[in-house]
């Protein structure tokens, strides 16, 4: 369902006319007051004066209720306009609770004519809650009519016209589309947010009717109401969660009646500190299946094998399959037959079972399957099985899906660390975000396959999904490549704001649920998380939250321990609770605290953050660069040197997750504007390297290597000293410029090595020796100037599905060949030859403080680079690109797009 979206823009509300609401009252109210679904009855002396923009909370986190007696108004469509409630407001109207909003600085209305009392009086009362600094009524409220909603500006109404609207292709994010600017939340990427409309028109063969469908969201950023054909479905606030709506009743079925789904989300209220787009970011999927099926996520596939030695596979696994089966009508019975198969096609063992469904309702069923001498799903060889599931009725075949899954096994020790079949494996890991250069959040499939490529190519083995569930396509290529994954739950009980407040229940774990039951049988995953720096994870209060959350867990999946990232390195609150203990930062504190609970496992949770901008040598606070020397790090942060040298040093530690892999938009650090983007990646928002991968690189590969470090184009430097480093897991490492040794040094193992050379053009060289002998080498050369465009695509062949996009890499070289390192040529793309058959889906080049959008036919290079993704349409053919830029060779790269057959 991922084609043919209309999208348009939500239209600010409608100014009001009316009277302006201006006298209230306040009382202090406790966080119990949040579940109240009445206001206090409280007597009246109790309650104070306040006026429209005071601060009843004095500028701390609270409750208050506030309210006002609203004068006589002849209905219908009376509504009630606040410009801004400071943060949060639950709006009752004589005792009845009208409306939830979330978001200190919207306007939002509500509909009063459900509990007005027409011979009056009329009592609005407010529940206020304030998160951080100011709080209250802080903007006007108005009483007046609105004006009758018409069919045709109602765009949930089937007759809506959107004839207007864009079209767009899934995944899309729409906050990408925006211009940076210094007003909006820095934190956020400096994009302005703001509500949008999705429609779909499609229809449904008769022979749908009486089936099971439904309408599957992956993700929606976020606060997302769905409607069809008019009534509302449902509504999903979390952005990061998939969720599901079932249409078998609503939808319309055959003689080609349309059906008309309506979306609204509205990305203003922020779960996250990061870039969080907006929009339908993740896919739709339509699924029919007979009433009688299997639920959806209802397939849970664990194996059980004695712990291999070594990484050797024992002699056979038992696979359990746990099944849960549906039925929308009477009861029925019916056959369940799972049947293993493996890599190359082969059924490996299968189990069948008769069962008598009850009438519309569900039923467990657990069955086993020997697998002789299994593949062992490892890092090297990443071998998968499959559960195909039948259910039959009467000898036929009624409902199948089919469960990817693998046979591993895994184990977290506290004096050795983490075990992969037997086999201690380093996590040499990384936390990313959601986001890459020209897409936003919306990252097709097959680049969410890049992405694990790219640090797979760099020695990392593991992804930290902070601080959210991610797209079920990259745990996918998690799998398919041999990467472990810490798939990470958003929120810390029951909430959708960025860090958890006291007071927060724990009674709805359906985000949680959705992430276990969707993700639970990739084999990639090794660690359940919770949740990211709560400023509760030391208190009583969140070690009870935690614990309720990690029960639950359990209760779906057994078979991994649950952990979070905690940021104090105190062995207090949740600490006391997890089955295995993540440090964000502060690694100093990992020997002592082995030494204090030596029976629990310990890895970093999140570490390193250094921020290096990628070919930049010197900071330059003006345009928010830092030298990408590894020299610097916040104060909570660590450079990567001294991050590792302590994870390899400590054999107990199980390894880590460095902050991050990729850059991301977002939390510009340590300098603001015009910085948009953090550069805490040791890749930039392209995925080209930074010195700090090659660090990464040979500390974490057994291979040979040595890189050296700055580029060597300092002209107007000539006789100057130049600070050169090099990266090398050899003994020894000797420096050469233009041919003569600036001396040999012994390498320290997991740090650099320096020397401090006077600047002549030409060719500088490391080689690396161990036991006298060279094993590496590396040369860094001057560059003349720009003179061609070198064109890398990672595929010559793509998917025509209007989805799938290729990578290319743009480098600005000289006549030889050589990257110009300082070259910052605008470069423009230009799909030639037919028309209509590709598109230049966005562009990037790393710079973390360049405005230029990332939906351009046009990037400047920074520092010899940029990237375009080019994608296809939904036809067969040759997508040709034509790049050109003044003074440079014109380079042209052809992609072959081709439709699934
Ligand atoms: C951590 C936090 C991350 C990110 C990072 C930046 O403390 O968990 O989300 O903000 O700091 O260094």
């Amino acid at each position: 369902m991922d084609a043919g979206w209309r999208f348009q823009m939500a239209p600010p509300l409608a100014p009001l006319e009316g009277t302006a609401i201006t006298n209230w009252q306040w009382l202090v109210a406790n966080r119990e007051a949040r579940r109240a679904t009445t206001p206090p009855a409280g007597t009246d002396d109790a309650w104070k004066p306040a006026k429209i923009g005071d601060d009843p909370f004095d500028g701390h986190p609270g409750f208050v209720w506030m309210r006002a007696t609203l004068p006589a108004l002849a209905g219908p469509n009376r509504v009630l306009r606040f410009d801004s409630v400071d943060d949060n407001a639950t709006v009752f109207l004589n005792g009845k609770r009208l409306v939830h909003h979330e978001g200190w600085n919207d306007t939002f209305l509500v509909d009063l004519d459900p509990a007005w009392n027409a011979s009056g009086p009329n009592e609005v009362v407010v529940l206020v809650e304030n998160g951080e600094g100011p709080g209250g009524i802080r903007g006007a409220v108005t009483l007046g009519l609105k004006p009758a909603p018409r069919q045709e500006d109602d765009p949930t109404s089937p007759d809506f016209v959107d004839n207007a609207w864009r079209t767009v292709h899934l995944p899309h994010d729409y906050v990408i589309e925006g211009t940076f600017t210094p007003t909006a939340d820095a934190g956020h990427g400096s994009l302005p947010v703001a509500p949008a409309w999705y429609r779909k028109t499609f229809t449904l063969p008769a022979s749908y009717k009486g089936k099971s469908v439904w309408i599957d969201f992956d993700g929606v950023y976020r606060d997302a109401k769905v409607y069809l054909n008019g009534k509302l479905l449902g509504a999903h606030p979390g952005g990061y969660t998939s969720f599901r709506f079932d249409i078998s009743q609503a939808a319309r079925f055959g003689g080609g009646a349309k059906n008309v789904l309506a979306v609204s989300v509205d990305p203003r209220h922020a779960e996250g500190w990061w870039y969080e787009g907006g929009g339908i970011y993740r896919h739709v999927w339509l699924n029919v299946a007979d009433p009688v099926h299997v639920a959806p996520w209802g397939t849970f596939v664990t194996a059980q094998l004695p712990e291999p030695k070594e990484g050797v596979a024992p002699s056979a696994a038992t696979v359990t399959i746990k099944t849960t089966l549906a039925n929308a009508g009477a009861s029925a019975p019916v056959r369940l037959v799972s049947r293993v198969i493996d890599d190359t096609g082969k059924a490996v063992g299968d189990a069948s079972a008769n069962v008598l469904l009850p009438a519309s309702g569900s039923q467990e069923e657990t069955q086993q399957v020997s697998v002789p001498s299994p593949h062992l799903w490892s890092l090297e060889a990443p071998r998968m099985y499959r559960l195909v599931t039948l259910v039959q009725r009467a000898g036929k075949t009624i409902d199948t899906c089919q469960t990817p899954f693998g046979i591993r096994t895994i184990r977290f020790d506290p004096n050795q660390g983490f075990f992969l079949n037997g086999k201690h494996v380093m996590i040499q890991g990384v936390c990313n975000h959601q986001d890459h250069a020209g897409v936003g959040t919306a990252i097709p499939d097959s680049l969410q396959d890049w992405r694990v490529k790219r640090l797979k190519e760099i020695g990392c083995n593991a992804w930290r999904m902070s601080h959210n569930p991610p797209a079920a396509e990259l745990l996918d290529a998690c799998d398919r490549q041999g990467v472990l994954v810490m798939d990470e739950n958003r929120h810390l009980g029951d909430t959708f704001n960025a860090k958890t407040g006291r007071g927060t229940p724990y009674e709805d774990m359906s985000e949680l649920d959705s992430m276990i039951l969707r993700d639970r049988n990739h084999p990639s995953i090794i660690l359940w998380s919770m949740c990211n720096e709560e400023p509760l994870q030391g208190t009583e209060e969140g070690t009870k939250i935690f614990s309720a959350m990690q029960t639950e867990t359990q209760r779906l999946d057994p078979t991994r321990p649950v952990t979070c990232a905690m940021n104090d390195g105190a062995h207090h609150g949740i600490a006391t609770v997890e089955a295995v203990r993540g440090f964000n930062y502060g690694p100093g504190v990992y020997p002592s605290y082995h030494a204090a609970h030596p029976d629990l496992p310990l890895y970093g949770s999140e570490i390193g953050s250094t921020t290096t901008t990628r070919g930049i040598y010197a900071d330059d606070k003006e345009k928010g660069y830092v030298r990408a020397y590894d020299s610097f790090a916040p104060p909570w942060a660590q450079t990567a040197e001294d991050t590792w040298q302590p994870m390899a040093e400590n054999a107990f530690m199980a390894g880590g997750f460095v902050w991050t892999g990729f850059d991301y938009k977002g939390e510009p650090t340590p300098y603001g504007w015009p910085c948009v983007n953090s550069h805490f990646g040791i890749l930039d928002m392209c995925g080209f390297e930074k010195d700090t991968a090659r660090y990464y690189e040979t500390v974490w590969k057994d291979e040979p290597q040595v890189h050296l470090l700055p580029h060597w184009n300092w002209s107007g430097q000539e006789g100057k000293p130049i600070s050169v480093w090099a990266y090398s897991n050899a003994d020894s490492v000797e420096l050469f410029l233009n041919g003569a040794s600036l001396g040999k040094q012994e390498m320290p193992r997991y740090r650099h090595l320096e020397w401090s050379v006077p600047y002549a053009p030409g060719k500088l060289e490391a080689k690396a020796y161990r036991n006298g002998k060279v094993i590496a080498s590396d040369t860094v050369e001057t560059a003349g100037v720009a003179a061609d465009i070198r064109l890398i695509a990672d595929r010559a062949r793509f998917a025509a599905d209007g989805e799938d996009v290729v990578p290319v890499e743009v480098d600005i070289v000289d006549a030889q060949g050589r990257v110009v390192p300082t070259a910052d040529n605008r470069v423009t793309f230009t799909v030639v030859g037919k028309s209509g058959t590709g598109e230049v889906v966005g562009v990037g080049n790393g710079d973390p403080s360049d405005h230029d959008p990332d939906k351009a036919n046009s990037r400047k290079a920074f520092n010899g680079k940029c990237q375009v993704l080019i994608g296809a349409a939904e036809r067969d053919g040759a997508v040709t690109v034509q790049v050109t830029s003044p003074g440079l060779k014109t380079a042209i790269v052809t992609l072959t797009a081709r439709k699934a057959r």
